[in-house]
């Protein structure tokens, strides 16, 4: 536990400091103080609880101790956090906190912590209740989101179903893998995956447990077999049907999940064309290729708002950055993150690319538009703007459908919300070119 409880401290603190994801905060932590993998497993839920309840610890911490946060070291802060989110959240029983305390004593030294010794033992004995000042906020605490986008996610949806894709954020989401028949058989080995359970209605595609039962299969994962990929981006490439033979053009591609599969939906024939801006994500991208035997894929590194390319492709897929307003149980980091300003450009920055990229589609095939968040801004918006620009384009059936239609008459497009399909939030719009 000491170990464990020193990895997610410094991981807290490079989140909290440098701005960097879950993932990125925990390999840093870890490759300083080194850990074990059961070490790890258990820091990485310190960390993914602690940073998904954020608010409320913050909300209760002001109560409890007397300096605002940011007056106190980094360590000591992210321990304070983690302190709380076990005592008031977690609830975890007294004798255990007490071995925390102790541990954070031995990690963080006596006197680093004696100053604020009076208010660990208020975290350790009184249960806070919060206290909001609105409506909004209560909303905001008891879910753990940032108010902007309670209030965003409740204007959009109305309350009661608002408050259901809020409550649904403040526990995990399942995994999801694909057989990878580039590199095995299209059958799962169920002897590494013995938890496993096949999607209703989509061959090849597993719902696992959490991070918790990967790690038993992770050989297989490493070898290509199977390649980690949401449930509902699975169903965005099936939607988009590439077969072998065609030409793809893979839009935003990096770190390369739908073009891998697309490789494998084609056999491995024909011709993908993957787009990204990010050197460092199209090194990533490029691992991703050899991992799953993927030989079809050409990288091309270009600013996909002013795509130059000699090209008329079979399938166009624009996968753009955006707010992952879909992907916050996964990866509560990212609710803090985005703001409404950055919402805003974001949009900007995905219509300019689906307008750009739209150029490549032959005429009589289809465009492939999804991204990971579930506000109609990113998604409805930019389509409703993009076909009133493009007369050539209509929206088109999707198979297979699984998830819910679209807003604002968009009934057409598939979107998925994780308290309803169990997966990432998320849309997928199907434009058809004349
Ligand atoms: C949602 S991710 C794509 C995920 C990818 N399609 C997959 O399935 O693995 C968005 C990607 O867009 C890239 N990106 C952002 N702005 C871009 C731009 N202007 N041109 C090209 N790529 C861009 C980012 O580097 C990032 O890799």
């Amino acid at each position: 536990m000491k170990n464990s409880l020193a990895v997610a401290i410094e991981a807290l603190s490079w989140m909290a400091y440098e701005g960097v994801g879950e993932r990125t905060a925990l390999f840093r932590a870890s490759g300083q103080l080194g850990a074990t993998h059961d070490e790890l497993r258990q820091a990485h839920r310190i960390i993914m609880e602690t940073t998904r309840f954020r608010n409320r610890i913050e909300h209760l911490t002001s109560a409890l101790v007397p300096d605002s946060l940011e007056h106190i070291p980094h360590g000591v802060q992210s321990f304070l956090m983690i302190l709380v989110y076990l005592s008031q959240i977690d609830q975890l029983e007294a004798r255990k906190l007490q071995r925390v305390v102790s541990l954070g004593r031995q990690i963080l030294g006596w006197r680093e912590l004696h100053p604020y010794e009076e208010a660990i033992g208020r975290i350790l004995t009184k249960q806070n209740s919060i206290r909001p000042q609105d409506e909004t906020e209560r909303v905001a605490l008891e879910t753990c989101h940032p108010m902007w986008f309670a209030r965003r996610v409740m204007s959009v949806f109305g309350r009661g179903l608002g408050l259901q894709i809020l409550k649904r954020n403040l526990t995990n989401v399942p995994l999801y893998v694909r057989v990878n028949p580039l590199k095995s058989s299209s059958h799962l080995d169920q002897q590494k995956f013995r938890d496993a359970v096949e999607v209703v209605g989509i061959q090849g595609v597993w719902r696992l447990g959490h991070l918790k039962t990967l790690s038993q299969q992770q050989s297989a994962v490493a070898a290509g077999e199977v390649v980690i990929q949401d449930l509902s981006a699975i169903v965005a490439d099936l939607v988009a049907c590439p077969v072998a033979g065609n030409t793809v053009l893979d839009v935003c591609s990096a770190p390369g999940n739908k073009t891998s599969h697309c490789a494998a939906l084609m056999g491995n024939e024909g011709r993908i064309l993957s787009v990204d801006l990010s050197s460092e994500r199209m090194l990533q991208w490029n691992r991703e290729m050899t991992r799953t035997g993927c030989l079809i894929a050409e990288a091309v590194m270009a600013d996909a708002r002013r795509l130059e390319l000699n090209v008329e492709a079979d399938v166009v897929i624009v996968d753009p950055p955006c707010s992952n307003s879909g992907v916050f149980a996964k990866n509560p980091s990212m609710k803090w993150r985005i703001t409404p300003s950055r919402l805003n450009s974001l949009a900007i920055r995905q219509f300019t690319i689906l307008q750009s990229s739209a150029r490549y589609v032959r005429r009589g095939s289809n465009l492939i538009y999804c991204t990971c968040s579930i506000l109609p801004e990113e998604n409805e918006d930019v389509l409703i703007d993009f076909l009133r620009r493009n007369p050539d384009f209509h929206m088109t059936r999707q198979q297979p459908f699984l998830g819910s239609p679209g807003l604002k008459g968009l009934d057409l497009c598939q979107r998925f919300y994780t308290h309803l399909h169990d997966c990432n939030g998320y849309f997928i719009a199907k434009l058809h070119r004349d």
